[in-house]
């Protein structure tokens, strides 16, 4: 399917534009363009690609996604190489986890190539908005919306697909070394059978509520418990987690259809093999997690995804009170793990297992 190109009639000055690259934060400042493709399975699937001027778009007040909230969505990073050139890291499993996502969301599949086609056309038409600022990156969000006008509860027949970019620095405001992290008691983030795998909009809008109780709480971030016995750890609001103990192991929880399946984490499971250690997928439990943290049995926690890269788990708050790993800052393994794959992300270091694409 070709593009159409779109020209967009009054495009960001470039004083403005690098007015906003300077501090750009993460998700608040948008670049000048964006894509869409339509669905409508009475006219046989996708149709009309194109890359034109972000905009406001309308909508029917009768759209499915506004009642029923029929939306999956992606976030991956376009890194700039030294050479000038732009690099995606696994775009194909983003692509990939993009229709794992629509299938349980009764949602149409969207060809991978296309996926991956229109990423590549949004990341080279804005280059220009590539932050400079330190660890910065540009921030592709792809996203699906039932756009049917109907009101009623079945799966819609019209859908749009669109991606917008953002320029982006460092996620955390505070830019710690190590986050502080609230468990959760009242709340929890998907059950057994839901929709935790998916990466769609109702999810986030759950995580919400237990999420200011954690900022309430001095913390950056929130952890979830499972469901079912509010035992066993699962991941944060939008991060996975790896547990590194003394005696070379390391635990991360595993995907039973709860979490979801981190492209960070699969990555992490393969860079921390290579170091030597050993990685289970296994449930560890929040008592576990303070006994091995206070016997000194548990080194570090990092917490990975996208947005944050690998961050250490500094201080675990709750209910029952606050326990501290390691130091408290980010401890060795973190360091060198987030080291390693940044370099590979930015192609500082070799990628022995083809997981850039240069676009
Ligand atoms: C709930 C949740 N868990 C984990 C992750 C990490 O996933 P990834 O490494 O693919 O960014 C994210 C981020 O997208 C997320 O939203």
């Amino acid at each position: 399917m070709q593009f159409e190109q779109i020209v967009h009639p009054s495009p960001v000055p470039a004083a403005t534009r690098q007015q906003a690259l300077a501090d750009p934060g993460f998700g608040k400042v948008f670049t000048d363009h964006m894509i869409e493709i339509d669905y409508d399975a009475d006219k046989g699937g996708w149709f009309a690609a194109r890359i034109g001027p972000r905009q406001p778009i309308a909508l029917d007040p009768a759209a499915a996604v506004l009642h029923y909230a029929q939306e999956i969505f992606e976030g991956m990073k376009a890194y700039r190489h030294e050479d000038g050139s732009f690099a995606l890291f696994r775009p194909e499993a983003n692509a990939r986890r993009f229709n794992d996502s629509a299938r349980r969301m009764a949602m149409p599949e969207l060809p991978e190539e296309l996926f991956l086609e229109s990423v590549r056309q949004l990341v080279l038409k804005d280059r220009d908005w590539y932050p400079s600022v330190d660890g910065g990156a540009l921030y592709l969000r792809p996203f699906m919306f039932a756009s049917e006008a109907f009101l009623g509860v079945r799966p819609a027949r019209q859908y749009k697909y669109m991606a917008i970019a953002s320029p982006v620095g460092g996620y955390f405001k505070s830019g710690a070394p190590a986050v502080k992290i609230w468990v959760s008691r009242n709340y929890v983030r998907a059950a057994p059978g839901g929709t935790g795998a998916a990466k769609t909009g109702g999810n986030y809008a759950a995580s919400l509520v237990p999420q200011a109780e954690a900022a309430a709480q001095g913390c950056d971030q929130v952890v979830f418990l499972d469901a079912v016995e509010k035992k066993w750890i699962e991941e944060l609001g939008g991060m996975n987690l790896f547990f590194v103990f003394a005696d070379g192991t390391v635990v991360t929880p595993p995907l039973t259809g709860t979490i979801l399946p981190g492209i960070t984490r699969d990555s992490l499971i393969a860079l921390l093999r290579d170091e030597g250690l050993i990685v289970r997928e296994e449930a560890y439990s929040i008592d576990q997690w303070r006994i091995d943290a206070g016997s000194g049995h548990l080194l570090e926690t990092m917490a990975c995804g996208t947005a944050a890269v690998v961050t250490a788990v500094g201080t675990v708050a709750g209910l029952e009170g606050e326990f501290t790993i390691g130091s408290g800052g980010p401890g060795q393994m973190t360091g060198r793990i987030r080291e390693l794959l940044v370099g590979i992300q930015r192609g500082i270091i070799a990628d022995t297992r083809g997981w850039v694409t240069t676009l």
